[in-house]
């Protein structure tokens, strides 16, 4: 894993940007991303760049159960507007939480995971080491599954929603072997409340207890940190 300290976010935001341009010029074609807090200042860089995504296609890590694009605290939403109602794609894929039969749905994003291989995959980190929406338990190989939410999740989550009780229990993810196919990761993590994570993810062992330990089974992956988030390494 390369460490990259940055001072806060919009550093970070801006390191992030620059591996993502020099992928597309070396012909990166599929990016992997995310949703969260973390990604918003790589997602600024990305709308106020001059770069042309319109031959790009992306794949997003997740989507709550019953919502859809329509639902302001989707990720659909969230991903049209951040990015891509600034910065048009060619495609843009986002786990359909909203499937009548979730497990068909599950099988049916790993497909399009394989039919577009993706060459950069953005990743935040939970508070409890999840990426995507992989909870601590989760095999190291699983593939696009529906996941039961953590109470940590949840609560880590309801700041988007109105009260706690609206913060979805279940999501479709890709599974840490669905992500571990992408060819370089780029994990972003600012503030203490990630320092665990972070510290774990880095020089704890490989372990189902914490999804982004898996990690350092990757031959290429790049962590940016801003401090507080490395305070504990
Ligand atoms: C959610 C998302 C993850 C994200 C995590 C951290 O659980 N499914 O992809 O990494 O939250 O979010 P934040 O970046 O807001 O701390």
């Amino acid at each position: 894993m390369e460490i990259i300290k940055v001072a806060n976010a919009e550093e970070g935001g801006k390191k992030a940007f620059e591996l993502i341009k020099t992928g597309m010029d070396n012909g990166a074609k599929t990016l992997g991303l995310a949703t969260g807090s973390t990604p918003v200042t790589l997602y600024k860089e990305m709308t106020e760049s001059d770069l042309d995504f319109s031959e790009m296609t992306s794949l997003n890590l997740d989507e709550y159960v019953g919502l859809g694009g329509n639902d302001a605290q989707s990720y659909r939403h969230f991903m049209n507007e951040q990015l891509f109602t600034k910065k048009p794609f060619k495609e843009t894929f986002v786990p359909n939480g909203k499937a009548e039969d979730l497990a068909a749905e599950c099988k049916h994003y790993e497909e399009i995971i394989d039919a577009h291989p993706i060459d950069i995959q953005i990743l935040g980190i939970g508070q409890n080491g999840h990426i995507g929406f992989n909870e601590p338990g989760t095999p190291l190989d699983s593939l696009t599954h529906v996941v039961e939410l953590t109470e940590s999740t949840i609560n880590a989550n309801k700041r988007y929603f109105d009260k706690v009780e609206d913060v979805p229990t279940r999501a479709v993810s890709m599974g840490i072997g669905s992500i571990l196919k992408g060819k370089k990761m780029i994990l972003m993590a600012y503030g203490e409340a990630k320092a665990d994570a972070i510290k774990g993810m880095i020089d704890g062992p490989v372990s189902v207890d914490l999804p982004a330990s898996a990690l350092q089974n990757h031959p290429d992956v790049v962590v940016i940190v801003d401090d507080a988030a490395a305070s504990k390494l």
